[in-house]
């Protein structure tokens, strides 16, 4: 998808940027749901199941570091995603459990490592020191070399209840997002274009992979887990491809308009390290736009699902859409 074709595909559903008690409506239907003490009441369990699941134990120095970064209060958006979308095909939540929290043990370390010193080299993140910062850079690295070695481990040992093959098929779908042509890909054409000139293919083959990749494996994976039919799981992979790059292009304008007090993280860097964004490419008006347009293409395609059951996705794409920091 491209920011030039995106708005033939635009529907006319309007989101609404506050978070909270909402009225929408798919199918002339209405619905309410409180997605705020949604988001609360999922985020508190994937924490204590990160908690259990990275005990502090010998050696020690590798696994205060493991759980300095994994339990410093994200959003926790891509395991709730995973569970969200395990429900709306009519999995229970234990069952993408452990999916869910490997999403965020791979999300924790790549963090780790972009901010590393020879990545990004950022001195604070979730509004603390980066864990190089707190543990030397030695130490960090190993942190997110054990922090995804894990997240596979996790899954393989605690997903309890599902056939073995959906496992199997939910590991490659997860291993295929975070390697050369996933998350790393992104990682490598991001550091590439620095101080260049890019086009929208470029960055958005850097956002699609660097961001969007994992959020997407998150929803397929919570789906295929949940016992989702292939058609849905496909449905579902569109509906989180369009949310992932949707968060990529708000954190572009976050970046640009918010303080790093506000974000937990330092605010103006794209723009000091002369990276490609969507502001800096389409003006911050347009990327405003494009952000809505993507909320909606998104929403669009939950179209098929019970409204009820689809409200957590369709909430979370207003939320991803509308988030402040
Ligand atoms: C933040 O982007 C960084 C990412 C979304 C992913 C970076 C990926 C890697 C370092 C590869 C990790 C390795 C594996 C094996 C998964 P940003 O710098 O634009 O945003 P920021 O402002 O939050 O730092
Ligand atoms: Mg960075």
């Amino acid at each position: 998808m491209s920011a030039s074709n995106n708005s033939s595909m635009v529907q006319t559903i309007h989101a609404r940027p506050e978070i909270g008690l909402k009225k929408f409506d798919i199918h002339h239907q209405e619905t309410e749901f409180e997605f705020k003490e949604y988001m609360a009441v999922k985020a508190k369990r994937v924490h204590e199941a990160l908690e259990e699941a990275v005990p502090l134990r010998h050696p020690l120095k590798i696994h205060e570091s493991m759980r300095y970064s994994l339990l410093a209060g994200g959003k926790r958006v891509r395991p709730i995603l995973c569970i969200a979308a395990c429900e709306l095909v009519g999995g229970d939540e234990t069952v993408a459990l452990p999916l869910a929290c490997a999403t965020e043990m791979i999300h924790t370390m790549s963090l780790i490592h972009d901010d590393l010193p020879c990545m990004d080299n950022d001195d604070l993140r979730r509004g603390k020191p980066t864990n190089h910062k707190a543990f030397g850079e030695d130490v960090a690295v190993l942190a997110g070399d054990a922090l995804l070695s894990l997240a596979f481990e996790h899954i393989a040992a605690r997903t309890i209840d599902v056939p073995q093959d959906r496992v199997v098929r939910a590991i490659a779908e997860l291993g295929s997002a975070v390697g050369s042509e996933g998350l790393v890909g992104g990682q490598i054409v991001d550091i590439a274009s620095e101080g260049q000139w890019v086009d929208f293919s470029v960055l958005e083959y850097i956002h699609l992979h660097k961001t969007a990749k994992l959020l997407e494996a998150s929803v397929v994976c919570g789906a295929i887990v949940g016992g989702g039919q292939v058609s849905d799981v496909e449905r579902l992979r569109k509906y989180a491809r369009c949310i992932g790059l949707l968060f990529q292009v708000v954190d572009d304008i976050l970046d640009v308009t918010k303080s790093t007090q506000e974000l937990g993280k330092t605010a103006g860097k794209d723009l000091v390290s002369s990276k490609a964004t969507y502001p800096k490419l389409m003006g911050l008006d347009k990327a405003r736009e494009f952000a809505e347009e993507l909320g909606e293409q998104a929403i669009d395609e939950l179209k098929c699902f019970d409204a009820a059951k689809a409200a957590p996705l369709h909430c979370f794409a207003n939320y991803i859409a509308h988030r402040q920091n």
